[in-house]
């Protein structure tokens, strides 16, 4: 791993190796994640140019876990106001020793770019682009389901709602498929549906009673109406009482089936109280890993970067 920007194509041996090391970081508490000094010395930057909660807070979090140092660019108080580019901006960044960005940006591709053009000595780690890819929310999300269900292999897994316009959808569904469960369907109205969904092994259900039956992970998504034209904008009434996850509507699942939603959540639109906060919920179990997947990644891919530097360094000699 040199950079992680995406979970498509990514063998079953890699994204393994990835949930192992980050289950090596947590503590047989489960209440906490360990230091280690494995990026002692290395320059970590968050670049956030979309808002978010989760992802930035959890890579600042394992950066400090892994003892990087960390740099929080501010993008709205950043030189981009000045009419700075975006590989202006880095290339400086680049210039302060920087060894990894960490890149959120509302452009699909992005992080790609930034790998293939930018900045050939820095790590680039994908934290969210456009709606093409959120790999390290799918891998967090893919830890969450071994842990609670014992493997993934096997199981058959709902992902509900506004599939469409979601990068999370898109990098579960690689990962699940890879890692051998047994059915990914998705469940929503066929206007927030991708057409090219069968081409990626899902199931297409449009009742909840049909796609739920067995199931043993629900994924709920939100309503993306920051990528929405108009035009798509379901009623949130209408959408709830169709697709909104309710109790009633989780007895069609198997009764032990648990409840995701890689956040953040929209209480009484795609999922009410009851459920987000009962026993079957592990939402906040997934924010909780999303520090040690995090760790695993970053540490795969420094290591990647430093092996591709010293292969170099041989061939010069
Ligand atoms: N799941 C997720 O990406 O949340 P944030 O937007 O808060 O980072």
């Amino acid at each position: 791993l040199k950079h992680f920007l995406t979970t498509e194509g990514l063998s079953r041996e890699l994204l393994t190796e990835i949930l192992d090391t980050a289950d090596s970081f947590i503590s047989t508490q489960e209440r906490d994640v360990k230091k280690v000094p494995l990026l002692r010395g290395k320059t970590v930057v968050n670049l956030f140019f979309e808002n978010s909660t989760r992802t930035r807070s959890t890579f600042e979090l394992a950066a400090k876990r892994l003892s990087a140092d960390i740099l929080n660019l501010d993008i709205a108080k950043s030189a981009t106001a000045k009419g700075e580019t975006l590989m202006d901006t880095l290339w400086n960044l680049e210039a302060m020793y920087s060894d990894m960005f960490v890149v959120r940006h509302a452009d699909s591709g992005a992080a790609h770019f930034i790998a293939e053009h930018v900045t050939p000595n820095v790590a680039i780690i994908n934290a969210g682009d456009g709606r093409h890819a959120h790999p390290t929310q799918a891998m967090l999300d893919m830890l969450t389901i071994r842990r609670h269900q014992g493997s993934i292999e096997g199981k058959i897994v709902a992902i509900v709602g506004d599939i469409l316009h979601s990068r999370v959808a898109r990098s579960q569904i690689h990962a699940l498929r890879t890692l051998g469960a047994a059915e990914v369907r998705v469940i929503g109205p066929g206007t927030l549906l991708p057409r090219d969904i069968e081409a990626l092994g899902c199931k297409a259900y449009y009742r909840m009673e049909d796609g739920l039956k067995d199931c043993d992970v629900i994924i709920m998504l939100r309503l993306q109406k920051e990528r929405m034209q108009n035009a798509l904008l379901p009623s949130e009434g209408e959408f709830f009482k169709l697709y909104g996850l309710t109790e009633e509507k989780l007895t069609y699942a198997k009764p032990d089936a648990i409840v995701m939603h890689p956040g953040p959540i929209n209480r009484g639109v795609e999922i009410e109280s009851n459920v987000a906060d009962g026993p079957q919920s592990v939402i906040l179990n997934q924010v909780s890993y999303g520090i040690a997947v995090r760790m695993a990644v970053m540490a795969m891919a420094m290591s990647g970067q430093q092996q591709e530097r010293n292969e170099l360094a041989e061939q010069n000699i």
